[in-house]
């Protein structure tokens, strides 16, 4: 069952999320970013939502990136923005007032428990501006999160 069909699902990914599969296997797991892009391909598939799966190392392109999903947005064509900021999500005042300034649904996603890791990761610019907030199901996360919105 899906509320809003034909509408677009924004997944964007921050720096080093292309390194996955690779990366600290023990905290993020084995799957690399296209297994990922996969699952999110399958799951809007299954609720007849468009997917737009970007990732970028730069802080700027990510800002651009939410502004495109705004303008979307704008014309009641993005179901929501899933955004994984990677380290930008505890210190970027930027991708903050980027997604505040276009009002996207956004859902902030992280692979791990955030939580239960360093104290520099507890904090949050994003989750200020977050209609939900999901961490720690590992990159089964983005599916959750697809089935969550397709019901937005
Ligand atoms: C992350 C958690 C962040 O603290 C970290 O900087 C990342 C990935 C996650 O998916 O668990 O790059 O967002």
């Amino acid at each position: 069952m899906t509320s809003n069909p034909g509408k677009t699902v924004f997944v964007l990914n921050g720096p080093n999320l292309n390194l996955l599969g690779t990366r600290e296997p023990q905290i993020y797991g084995a799957h690399t970013l296209a297994d990922v892009q996969e699952l999110c391909r399958t799951a809007c598939q299954r609720h007849s939502l468009q997917l737009v799966f970007r990732q970028s190392n730069h802080e700027g392109e990510l800002v651009d990136w939410v502004h495109e999903a705004g303008r979307l947005h704008a014309q009641q064509q993005l179901a929501a923005l899933i955004f994984n900021a990677g380290a930008y999500t505890h210190t970027s005042v930027a991708l903050l007032d980027a997604v505040k300034g276009t009002g996207v649904p956004l859902v902030e996603l992280h692979i791990s428990n955030v939580h239960a890791r360093e104290a520099f990761r507890h904090h949050s610019y994003l989750s200020a501006a977050a209609r939900a907030v999901l961490c720690g199901f590992g990159v089964q996360g983005y599916q959750l999160a697809i089935d969550a919105v397709a019901q937005w």
